[in-house]
């Protein structure tokens, strides 16, 4: 038995528990209305939150247990990053570069850029070469605070390189400490060889991929990049409609570059989460709400891409579920730091520190679909925490983009102790 005990400040976000809506979220303004307990502690058993009380209290309760002394600091439950591209191949700075210099994202893909330019260098590269570029991006976040990340394909854009990114997410899952979940994103752009044939791209994705990724297990998810200059909802609707039928859940990028009702869609299949949403209408803020779809919101990328931010206030206003992660890829946010997240949504969408970090457990636990396990310090919950050297939470956004985290807890083993 592990305990954590003289926590300066404890910080647990509440689910809502009105209209019951699996799995558990904070809705609306309740994503506000955290729990607080000063000189507090946790008893892990194995993988597992036991207790959390009073320090004093459990300190007697376990006196046989091995102790950390957390005073002085503040202790969340590990972020829940739920939307990353984070395996893929070779480098886009040049892209970057141009940006600055005024190309917009859209030019540069329109160029042969973009998703496109890292498809290349995944085909070029073995699936070991992948896995070794991108473990130090698995680890950095984990240092970051990040205990469970999802992690999607979509650089690869054929069968064979589509899995080898799969397989690359696999290998990470096992022999790093963050839980990594797989997501099949196949439709992520148009290749080169379908740039005149979409239909021909919707059925190889359709009757090839997704029966074959389905086959060798290695997605939870199905998503897909529904925008102008991408997949129409029509073609998204059809992959989604096979993604299903092979045991896949779904959720999708949508109405981050162009309103295409990609909100109101997601609604419509049931998505567990509908993610960017820059520029959703007052009708896909509606849809969502009545299907109970998780609005996640990436405000790294629209930061990197220099975009007007995702209307957070209007959603929680509205009483959704909004989650917070990071979009890391190499194109429109390189930036696998959770914390410099919850920084940029505060400042940038005038999120409350306490709504964002709601948003980026409990809720990207629940757009996870994984809410009754993660995202919460509560008995029986599994042991995912991260450690803060700051006396009280508000520092945790306040001093921002820097890395305050002390240490980790990954299934109940101290995993990072910096
Ligand atoms: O989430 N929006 C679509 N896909 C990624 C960008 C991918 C890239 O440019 O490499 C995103 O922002
Ligand atoms: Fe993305």
């Amino acid at each position: 038995m592990l305990l954590l005990e003289r926590i300066g400040t404890l910080v647990t976000p509440k689910p809502s528990s009105t209209k019951h809506r699996e799995p558990p979220r904070a809705c609306g303004k309740e994503m506000g209305e955290i729990t607080l307990l000063r000189n507090a502690a946790v008893a892990i058993e194995g993988d597992t939150i036991l207790e959390v009380g009073s320090s004093a209290m459990l300190e007697e309760k376990y006196p046989t247990a091995e102790r950390i002394d957390c005073s002085g600091k503040t202790l969340l439950p590990g972020f829940v990053d739920s939307h990353t591209h984070l395996v893929f191949a070779g480098n886009r700075s040049n892209e970057f570069a141009m940006r600055l210099r005024g190309a917009t994202y859209q030019e540069i893909y329109e160029a042969g850029g973009g998703i496109r330019s890292t498809m290349r260098s995944v085909r070029e590269a073995s699936l070991e070469e992948i896995v070794e570029k991108c473990r130090p991006l698995v680890q950095s976040a984990f240092a970051h605070g990040t205990t469970t990340i999802e992690v999607k394909s979509g650089y690869g854009l054929d069968t064979e390189s589509e899995i080898k990114l799969l397989e690359a997410i696999r290998v990470l899952n096992r022999e790093e400490e963050p839980t990594l979940v797989s997501t099949f994103l196949g439709a992520h752009a148009f290749p080169p060889e379908f740039a005149n044939d979409r239909a021909g791209y919707v059925r190889l994705v359709i009757e090839e991929m997704i029966p074959e990724v389905a086959q060798r297990g290695l997605a939870e998810y199905c998503d897909v990049f529904t925008d102008e200059g991408y997949f129409t909802v029509e073609e998204t609707e059809q992959i989604f409609a096979a993604a299903k039928e092979h045991g896949m859940k779904v959720r999708v990028h949508a109405d981050e570059l162009a309103d295409v009702s990609a909100a109101s869609m997601a609604s419509r299949v049931k998505a567990v989460s509908a993610d960017h949403l820059l520029m959703i209408s007052e009708e896909g803020i509606a849809d969502m709400k009545e299907g109970g779809v998780i609005a996640t919101l990436l405000p790294g990328t629209a930061f990197y891409l220099n975009l007007p931010y995702a209307p957070a206030r209007k959603l929680i206003e509205a009483g959704l579920p909004v989650a917070l992660a990071t979009d890391c890829n190499p194109g429109t946010n390189m930036c696998e730091n959770m914390g410099m997240t919850l920084a940029l949504a505060c400042m940038g969408m005038r999120m409350t520190i306490e709504e964002s970090i709601t948003a980026a457990t409990l809720n990207g636990a629940a757009a996870l679909d994984r809410s009754d396990q993660i995202g919460q310090i509560a008995p029986g919950m599994k042991a995912d925490l991260t450690l803060f050297a700051v006396p009280d939470y508000p520092d945790i956004v306040y001093h921002y983009g820097v890395n305050q985290v002390e240490m980790v807890v990954k299934n109940g083993k101290v995993a990072v102790n910096r």
